[in-house]
Order: C-alpha cells, then sequence, then structure tokens
C-alpha cells in the first residue's frame, strides 16, 4: 500500500534500505556500454539507469557515434542555438546507445592556458561559458536525456587534480567560477559531477557548503549530484555535505587487470591526475553503516534516492504508478528509439565545426578560389583531429581528414606532404596498462580511422610541394588530454620549423591551427592567414574546405585570450599554477582572460571575442533601450553574405575601494547579413556584467555610470552606450 500519488514518492515508500542503498552507488554495468551504471530495482518499477561520457559525443564502450567538435569550438560560434541542436543531437544518440544521462558539458572556467582539458570547456569568461553550457544542457535535456554539468567547482587544472586545493575567494568564486554552473541549474540540469580537486581546504564531495549551502540551498538545484570517478573522497563527508550518488562505485579491478578483485592492483602506483581506481564503494556498505551509527540521518539517504528518482521520473523513466519500468515518456509506449549517425547528426557536426572556426589573421589570400593550386602539407593532413585524450574520446563511424576536404572541394590541383614527423598522440587511457587492447583501440586518436600513408616525412618534399602550388595550406596541431597539463604553449614536434620553411616558399600560405586552447604562433606574421580551428571532429576536412573557399564565413571568436605565453596571468608564478604544497592560489582573483590583459595594460596576440569575417560590418549608434538592453544597427558593407557576431561589454563606475576588471562580457548575438543587409540587433545585457560580489552584502549592484562597449572584439569597440543604475 501507498499513501501518495507522486510516484517517487510511491517508489520511496516501497524500496527497502538495501535496494535505496543500490540507488545510489555505482554498479558494473551488464552491457559493458556505460560509463556509470545504476542497476535499478525491478520489483518496483525503477529500471536500470546508465550515464555516459561526454561533451564531444556519445563515448559509449565498444559502440560508434557522431564525433562533434571540441567544446571550446562549440562556444567559439557563440551562438546558443546551434549549442542547443548539438546537445539535442547528442542525446538522440545518448539515447539511441541505450544511455540515460550524459557526463556533459563542462564549464569550467577556462583559468590557465595549459590546462589539458580546456578544449573540453567553453570560455574564459563565466557569460560565454554559461550562456553555451546552459544551451547544451536544454538541448540534451529536450531529447530526455539528464544533463550533467561537471565539474563543480574550480577544477581548472590537471596537475595534480585529485588532491589540490583550489584557494580561491568567495568574491572570485562567485563572480566567475560559480556562475556558469549556476546558469546551468536556471536551465534545468537534472546533474551536477563534483570534481576531484579541494576548494578552500574541502575535498569537492565533502564540500558541505559549496554543494550542500550554494547548489542545493541557494539555487534549489533539486537533481542529483553524482562524484567524477573515483572522486569521492569519505562515505560520511561526502553524505552529509550533499553528494548524491558515487560513481563508478566499483573497484577498477573489474574492468582492469584479470578481473577477479584480488587487490592486485593495491600495488599499483597512481599516476598523477589519475585517481585511485580501487577507492570505490563508500556508498554501500560504510553508508549502511555510518546511518546506524548515527553519523548520517536516515533521511539524507531518503533525500538521495528520491532526487535520482526524481530525475527519472522527470523523463519518462518511472510509471505513474511506481511499478513497471518507464517507456521515456513517449506517448505511443513504444519507447524513444534515438538516433545515430543520422544525416542531420553527421551536417550538424560539420555545421559546429565551421562556424567555430576562427580566422585570426587574412592578408586577402582568404577565401581561396576554387581554381587555386593549393599543398596541403603538415604531418596529419591525412587524418581528422577528432579531440584531446581522455574521457571525451569518441569513435565516429566517418571522418573526413584535412586533405580528402580539400581535395573534394578543389577545383585546382591538389599535392601533398607531411614534411616532419607525425605528433604523439597523449590519452589518460594510456597511463593506465591494465586497460586492455580493446580499449585503446576504442579510444584512439582521431586518425587510426585514416588509411596509413606510408610516405616518410620531408621538409624538402614539403618544400618543393609548396614552391609548386598557387597556396600552401599548412595544418598543425597540439596533442592535450585530460590528466595533464600542457608544459608550453609551444606547437609539439617540429611545426613551427616547418610552418616557416613553406612560409619562405610561398607567400600565399595559410596556416590552420588545431589546439584545445591558446598557442604559440610565433611564424603569424610571416603567413598570409591564420586559422583556428580547435578539435574540429569527424566533419574536420569538409568544415575547412567549407571555410578555406569561402563556402562559409568563418564565424567563429575566440572565447579564449591568445597571448605570448609569459603574458597570461599565472604565468613564472608556481604558486598561481601548478600550485606549491598541495595548494594552487587563486590570487590573480577575478583577473583572468581578458580582464587580467586589461588591468594590466597588455596587448594580447588576439583578443578576447576576436575573429574576422569575409565580410565587411559596418555599425551604427548605440542605444540603450528598456530592460537592461542595447541595440545597434550593423550593416553587412561587402559584396558577400557574412555572419557577424555582435557582442556587448560593460564598463563598471569607479567606486571608491573597489577593485573591479575595467570590462565585462556581457552579451552576444550573432546575426547572417546578406551583402548590402542591415539589420538591429538588440543585445540583453547579462546581470552579471553590471553587478559585483560583496561578501558582506550579497550582489551588488553600484549606483552610477555603466559604459556598454558594442564591437567585434573586446579590443574592437565600434559604439558605445551609457546605463545609469
Ligand atoms: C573523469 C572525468 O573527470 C569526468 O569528466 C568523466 O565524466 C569521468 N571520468 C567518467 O569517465
Amino acid at each position: 500500500m501507498t499513501t501518495t500519488d507522486d510516484p517517487v514518492e510511491a517508489t520511496l515508500e516501497r524500496l527497502s534500505r538495501q535496494q535505496k542503498l543500490s540507488l545510489v552507488r555505482g554498479a558494473p554495468d551488464p552491457e559493458g556500454t556505460a560509463t556509470g551504471y545504476l542497476p535499478g530495482v525491478d520489483s518496483v518499477g525503477v529500471p536500470p539507469f546508465r550515464l555516459v561520457d561526454g561533451p564531444l559525443g556519445i563515448r559509449a564502450e565498444g559502440e560508434r557515434a557522431t564525433a562533434f567538435p571540441a567544446s571550446i569550438a562549440t562556444a567559439a560560434a557563440f551562438d546558443t542555438d546551434l549549442a542547443r541542436r548539438q546537445g539535442a543531437a547528442m542525446a538522440r544518440e545518448a539515447t539511441a546507445l541505450g544511455q540515460d544521462a550524459l557526463l556533459a558539458p563542462g564549464v569550467n572556467i577556462i583559468r590557465v592556458p595549459h590546462c589539458g582539458r580546456n578544449f573540453e570547456y567553453l570560455s574564459e569568461d563565466p557569460v560565454a561559458s554559461g550562456d553555451i553550457g546552459a544551451a547544451l544542457v536544454s538541448g540534451v535535456e529536450s531529447e530526455g536525456v539528464v544533463a550533467t554539468v561537471k565539474h563543480f567547482v574550480a577544477n581548472n587544472q590537471e596537475t595534480r587534480r585529485t588532491s589540490v586545493s583550489a584557494e580561491v575567494d568567495e568574491r572570485t568564486l562567485r563572480e566567475l567560477y560559480l556562475p556558469p554552473f549556476r546558469a546551468a541549474v536556471d536551465a534545468g540540469v537534472g546533474s551536477v559531477m563534483t570534481a576531484y580537486n579541494r576548494v578552500n581546504g574541502t575535498h569537492m564531495s565533502d564540500h558541505e557548503y559549496l554543494v550542500g549551502d550554494v547548489l542545493k540551498g541557494e539555487w534549489r538545484f533539486s537533481g542529483y549530484t553524482v562524484s567524477d570517478w573515483y572522486g569521492l573522497e569519505t562515505a560520511v563527508g561526502a553524505a552529509n555535505a550533499g553528494l548524491d550518488v558515487e560513481m563508478p562505485g566499483v573497484s577498477m579491478e573489474v574492468w582492469g587487470g584479470d578481473g577477479d578483485g584480488d587487490g592486485e592492483l593495491d600495488d599499483f602506483e597512481w599516476p598523477d591526475g589519475i585517481p585511485d581506481g580501487t577507492h570505490a564503494g563508500l556508498f554501500g556498505e560504510p553508508l549502511a553503516e555510518a546511518i546506524d551509527a548515527g553519523e548520517v540521518p536516515p533521511e539524507r539517504l531518503d533525500d538521495m534516492v528520491r532526487r535520482v528518482l526524481g530525475q527519472l521520473a522527470r523523463f519518462g523513466r518511472l510509471d505513474e504508478a511506481g511499478a513497471g519500468a518507464g517507456d521515456r515518456g513517449t506517448d505511443d509506449g513504444e519507447g524513444d528509439a534515438g538516433e545515430l549517425d543520422s544525416q542531420r547528426h553527421r551536417d550538424l557536426a560539420r555545421d559546429v565545426a565551421a562556424r567555430g572556426t576562427v580566422l585570426l589573421d587574412n592578408d586577402g589570400l582568404l577565401p581561396l578560389d576554387d581554381v587555386t593550386d593549393v599543398a596541403v602539407i603538415g604531418p596529419h593532413v591525412d587524418e581528422a583531429k577528432l579531440g584531446g585524450g581522455g574521457s571525451s574520446e569518441t569513435t565516429p563511424f566517418r571522418s573526413v581528414s584535412p586533405l580528402d576536404g580539400i581535395e573534394a572541394r578543389a577545383e585546382g590541383a591538389v599535392a601533398s606532404a607531411f614534411g616532419v614527423p607525425r605528433i604523439e598522440s597523449v590519452s589518460l587511457f594510456d597511463m593506465l596498462p591494465f586497460v586492455g587492447d580493446e580499449a585503446d583501440d576504442e579510444t584512439g586518436d582521431a586518425g587510426d580511422t585514416a588509411e596509413a600513408d606510408d610516405r616518410d616525412p620531408s621538409l624538402d618534399d614539403a618544400v618543393a610541394a609548396a614552391e609548386a602550388a598557387d597556396a600552401a595550406v599548412v595544418v598543425v596541431r597540439d596533442a592535450t588530454t585530460e590528466a595533464l597539463d600542457r608544459d608550453t604553449l609551444d606547437l609539439p614536434g617540429e611545426q613551427d620549423a616547418l610552418v616557416e620553411a613553406v612560409a619562405d616558399a610561398n607567400d600565399d600560405t595559410v596556416v590552420v591551427v588545431r589546439s584545445g586552447g591558446p598557442v604559440s604562433l610565433p611564424w603569424r606574421e610571416d603567413v598570409a592567414a591564420v586559422v583556428e580551428q580547435w578539435y574540429p571532429g569527424q566533419a574536420d576536412g569538409e568544415a575547412l574546405a567549407d571555410v578555406l573557399y569561402g563556402d562559409r564565413d568563418p564565424s567563429g571568436r575566440l572565447p579564449v585570450t591568445f597571448a605570448p605565453e609569459g603574458a597570461y596571468p599565472t604565468a613564472g608564478d608556481d604558486r598561481r599554477f601548478p600550485g606549491v604544497d598541495g595548494e594552487v592560489h587563486y590570487d590573480e582573483g577575478l583577473f583572468v582572460g581578458y580582464r587580467h590583459f586589461d588591468a594590466a595594460e597588455a596587448e594580447p596576440t588576439y583578443p578576447f571575442g576576436h575573429g574576422h569575417s569575409y565580410a565587411a560590418f559596418e555599425y551604427g549608434a548605440v542605444e540603450a533601450g528598456d530592460d537592461q538592453t542595447v541595440s545597434v544597427t550593423v550593416e553587412n558593407v561587402a559584396d558577400r553574405p557574412g555572419r557577424e557576431v555582435v557582442q556587448a561589454y560593460v564598463r563598471p563606475p569607479d567606486v571608491d575601494g573597489v577593485e573591479r576588471p575595467e570590462r565585462e562580457f556581457a552579451a552576444v548575438e550573432p546575426v547572417h547579413l546578406d551583402a548590402g543587409e542591415r539589420r538591429t540587433v538588440t543585445l540583453a545585457l547579462d546581470d552579471l556584467a553590471l553587478s559585483r560580489y560583496d561578501t558582506d552584502e550579497g550582489w551588488t549592484v553600484d549606483s552610477g555610470s555603466y559604459t556598454v562597449e558594442v564591437g567585434r572584439s573586446a579590443r574592437d569597440v565600434r559604439g558605445t552606450a551609457t546605463l545609469e543604475r
């Protein structure tokens, strides 16, 4: 007998304590596809629940899926509608692969240019990260899959990520690092993954203040929190702090070693960046004992389960009576089959890759004429660059290399050369010797799908090819992975020398960069054009050709500042990065990214928001409207269509004794304009850009005049308006 009509409460009432415990601790997936698995309780109609990585597409074990571009590319498109569509497509693929929750998006602020996971994140700016992150969340959840925003919070580096304490003051947390998570919560995110690191000394899985008070209390987050994998420190601390689900819940011995759980991994020295994969099962017996001992209130277990069941119910996975597996809310009761590798998903992967491409420099060489004879040069011209290493690695059904993409589009001759040796790909999976061959095959870098080309790389061949062609396209890449930060922003291997040699041989050289974030481009003034493509995913060569030949306007803009390595706020200061004595001190406070370059009056190589178009735009006068908006008329004065990304920044008034960034990114509106077309664009300024967090008063909007700058980047202002507050 149940005493309530509420399916969640009805189900909860029928669960034994043992059954409740089985819903808060992961278990091995009998199908072997999920990254994390809850077995469900068949007798009361709770179906199994599968959680799967990750931000760049679905990484279901042994399965293929659409490989979308790196998240930073999605962010560079500055287009919430596009991000929403990507989220929806990933969710349809998750469904097709039998998965219920997606472990994405990652919204950690890009604090350090060296961070190995920058490609999985969105921006150095909290409004940009929040907008795109929220759009991804709502896209994923619009297709009936739980989104998981991660990694909460201040997980901004991979070095010692499982132990380091981010020492960061309250105001900086509130103004920079927390807002993207808040935006995800406001967008209805069903799950939040806690980070591996500590914040101000407390492990994030145990962080009562940030998880309990801020996330669940202040923000009223009603979904479930989940630990990062093997990222749970203590049963009692975590349960009382507000952690709801432990993942993966079982020792890595289940997958690694001989799988007999005999403790053979006990002596394994876990490399830096890899959590101890035997530290598991805390939300099993240890949690039960803690409840019996009165260390964790039994209501807490009910709350954990209620939160999990709440998401199951929300997405149609619990039936009304709390008995019988749900059908994912479809009217016909047939269930939702999802969609995998469909033409629209392939097109979308290409669309995001092209839209996220940033034209950093162009002296007029681009777009290329159709009939141009081109030499396509670089150590990986025959391989698509899918992503970086780690839990976000996806295995696509198909991928198009830069060379294939250009060959398919060019009407002139296409020659190719590798020039220099290949760049070794890096992956956290290579750090785990007991992860089997099968997994290696699954998770290899993009190019593993390409046919081997056994020519030896030769700089002479590259130079000869460049000399013989009308234009040279040099494709270069970095190599980054989860669990490892880069030790330099230089491109690896001999790629800089390759660019120099090709640029010497042909004035019409364009360099196409594939990187997870900022890299050094020492030759940028010696070449005709520089294109930043991030990690473009399976549609790599197609999207590249779209942009090089002008079939699409390169409408990406930088979501991160590009600057010389020594100019970043963390440069040359171990305290700030990678930390000393187990602590990394966020001494720069709010002055991350462009906020730092403004305060330091330092010239970045390419500012936040930067990116050229093949069209040209003129801005009219900026007018302040009601409701915290500004409007501006933008005209495409070129003879070709283009997509302008209109940006607004707010400069706050001076207030005695209050330190503030000179300007804060406040809004963006991408607009497609045909040749000669004009349109009035209205930008709604984010509250975050006008307010500051005062540790006594909370969110504060100072009275005075706020200058709203409207333009093409943080350093290219086309007009201003004033708002009084
Ligand atoms: C660890 C990563 O930090 C997280 O992003 C990922 O979702 C889990 N592993 C599962 O693979």
